[in-house]
């Protein structure tokens, strides 16, 4: 006989309603939990441990990401502009701590209009606004809560464009591989590209692999996505003993994947508004909970693949920097000429 659990409270008090359904459906249909559900609760605390962690190191993504920023900042602040002040659009705002430096030389000089965190976590977000506004008592902070998998980018944003007196942009952040954990990269960059404005800029960091012929399964011992495997299971009450966390590369889709197999007979109860519905998952089933899509550089150092999609979403790439140890990439994008 399948055990019977029923999805805990605390599961309740961190996603809408909305969202409830939606990740029901994502389990029962699919198998899959997207791991944009996964910024929540207690999880908050392993994403700021893994910020200090990585602004400790000596070598980190974090900090290959701090450089491209500061190159950013250079740039923007010493050339002529076509504006008078930015707006800054960080565009999954978890990372205050990466954004400091950037936020305050733009602060300094003058040409900072407001800081937008655009997050789908509620709970993200008021990391930010705690921590950016305790640094910068100034600082026009100004959240607001989207889903970019969803939908494209929320007037919000347009609207701080408005100011009486001076020109202003939007600049768009976009670092810390989120946009390659997602399940359709392209209707990502479609929703960011349909906010932009022709002479605006995209700044997007991720990591990439070189070629190679054999590929190494994903080690979860130490990665975030153990602990969000681990907080899955607690929310639906899964015992621990009935379950195993797999890291693999998925060779079909091309990336690395973090799945929950499961070791018994399990039917969940879920509440959704005010019905009650049942997932029965079976021993031996796999349920998705983080992905990692892996864009290949070629020998020659070039990257179609990134090319190819970043065009068919209406992105031109006006700058591809790789850092090759860490192997990640650093672009500069605007629309594309034919998509304004
Ligand atoms: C790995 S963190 C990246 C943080 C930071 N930008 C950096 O460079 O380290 C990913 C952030 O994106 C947010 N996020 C993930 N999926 C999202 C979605 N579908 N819509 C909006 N925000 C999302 C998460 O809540 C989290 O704050």
């Amino acid at each position: 006989m399948a055990i019977a659990t029923t999805v805990k409270p605390k599961f309740y008090e961190l996603f809408s309603t909305a969202q409830v359904r939606e990740i029901f459906q994502f389990l029962q249909h699919d198998r899959i939990i997207p791991f944009k559900f996964f910024y929540q609760g207690d999880l908050i605390k392993s994403w700021q441990a893994l910020n200090e962690e990585q602004a400790k190191a000596p070598i980190s993504s974090a900090k290959v990401d701090d450089n491209f920023l500061r190159r950013i900042c250079i740039k923007l602040l010493q050339s002529e502009a076509t504006c008078d002040r930015w707006n800054i659009v960080d565009i999954g705002a978890a990372n205050p701590q990466l954004v400091k430096r950037f936020v305050g030389s733009f602060l300094e000089n003058n040409r900072l209009n407001a800081y937008l965190a655009l997050d789908i976590s509620p709970d993200i977000l008021e990391m930010s606004q705690q921590d950016l506004t305790t640094w910068f008592p100034a600082l026009n902070w100004q959240g607001i809560q989207w889903d970019f998998e969803q939908t494209p980018l929320p007037n919000a944003v347009a609207v701080q464009r408005q100011n009486e007196t001076q020109t202003v942009e939007n600049m768009y952040l976009y670092t810390g591989d989120t946009f390659c954990n997602v399940i359709d990269r392209l209707a990502v960059l479609q929703n960011v590209a349909a906010g932009m404005q022709p002479q605006e800029y995209l700044y997007i960091t991720f990591g990439v692999e070189f070629k190679v012929s054999t590929r190494q399964d994903m080690d979860i011992k130490t990665h975030i996505s153990k602990s969000a495997s681990l907080e899955l299971l607690d929310w639906l009450d899964i015992n621990l003993n009935d379950a195993d966390i797999l890291g693999y590369f998925d060779e079909e889709w091309g990336g690395y994947k973090t799945d929950i197999l499961i070791k018994a007979d399990y039917d969940i109860t879920f509440r959704i508004q005010d019905k009650t519905e049942i997932i029965s998952l079976k021993q031996g089933e796999q349920i998705n909970i983080y992905r990692f899509f892996a864009y290949t550089i070629e020998p020659d150092n070039s990257a179609p693949q990134i090319f190819a999609d970043f065009q068919q979403a209406g992105l031109e790439i006006l700058s591809y920097r790789i850092e090759p140890i860490l192997s990640r990439v650093m672009l500069v994008c605007r629309l594309l000429p034919a998509s304004q």
